[in-house]
């Protein structure tokens, strides 16, 4: 039987691994846990249009297990996976080569099986940027940027990737300071000339440093929760914002809907999941585009 979840035992042998399926497995999203995962929603109908023959599945993997999958995926013949969390950067210390930029994002979340070599992408940056640009209109270098929640692991990466794409001036707030300091000094060091800002919530310059961007971007998990405030209080939006969500469920934070309310430009973490997954199915098949089909299919199980 086809199960919404698998787990390492289940890799035990091709016959198990595809018993009642129509298609053998060959590409999967590796997690803990990992049955919300959208991944399979969104990869199964390209595969299914492009007449490829192949699944892709939900395999949950103990945390510091992520060695054992990979090598077992090889070994039965995968094309590739997406790892979300916990796992992005066990992943990448356990490919044999990785991107270069996955490697400043500290962080795989894509990979391809090529016989011996493990190749480890990050298309959560890339994903990130291609969401800006397709949903506001302008590339992310273009713009100037306050980033709420800087200190967590997306918006680490988030502000990793403002920085290789030349955002002029970046605002990184979080309610813990000691976590500010280290982000900092790492993104001096790609030393690429953003003007790098760190402030905390309660900080009585936050409202005119958010408000001298022209992006807000919340990468907190504040919003994620029924009953959570807004991230950012409205004294620090101001009408012509583009407020940008990494979370999309619910599909309007407390974030969106005062910027709403003010007028401003909103869109939510959907563009990026979408974007992210399309790059990486470009990784495993690279002269395919699955944009249009993913954006469909993403619509209908949203
Ligand atoms: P991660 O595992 O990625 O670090 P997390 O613990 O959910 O994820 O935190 C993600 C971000 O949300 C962090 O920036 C966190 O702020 P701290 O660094 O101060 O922990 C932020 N966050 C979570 N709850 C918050 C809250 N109630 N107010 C402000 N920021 C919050």
């Amino acid at each position: 039987m086809m199960k919404l979840v698998y787990t390492l035992d289940d890799l035990e042998s091709r016959t198990t691994l595809d018993a009642g399926a129509g298609k053998p497995a060959r590409l999967a999203v590796l997690g803990w846990p990992v049955a919300h995962s959208a991944s399979p929603q969104m990869h199964q109908p390209v595969l299914d249009a492009a007449g490829i023959d192949a699944r892709y599945i939900r395999l949950e993997v103990e945390p510091g297990l992520i060695a054992k999958a990979f090598t077992r995926m090889r070994e039965l013949g995968f094309i590739g996976c997406n790892v979300t969390v916990p796992h992005k950067t066990d992943a990448l210390a356990n490919c044999t080569w990785v991107h270069p930029d996955a490697l400043v994002l500290g962080a795989v979340n894509t990979v391809n099986f090529e016989g011996e070599s493990i190749r480890g992408y990050n298309t959560d940056g890339p994903g990130f940027a291609s969401a800006i640009e397709d949903d506001f209109g302008l590339p992310l270098g273009a713009h100037s940027i306050a980033i709420a929640g800087a200190g967590g692991g997306a918006g680490q990466a988030i502000a990793v990737q403002c920085v290789l794409a030349g955002v002029k001036r970046l605002v990184l707030v979080n309610r813990t300071e000691e976590k500010l300091g280290p982000l900092v000094d790492r993104l001096m060091a790609l030393g690429l000339g953003t003007e790098i800002i760190p402030v905390t919530f309660g900080s009585v310059a936050l409202a005119e440093l958010c408000r001298s961007c022209d992006l807000i971007v919340n990468t907190s998990s504040v919003g994620l929760k029924a009953g959570d405030p807004s991230i950012l209080t409205e004294i620090c939006l101001r009408p012509e914002h583009m407020v940008y969500d990494t979370i999309y469920q619910p599909p309007v934070t407390p974030l969106l809907a005062s910027a709403g309310v003010l007028g401003c430009r909103c869109s939510n973490g959907l563009s990026m999941l979408l974007h992210q997954g399309a790059l990486a199915f470009q990784h495993w098949f690279p002269q395919s585009q699955p944009l249009a089909v993913m954006r469909a299919a993403l619509t209908q199980c949203g």
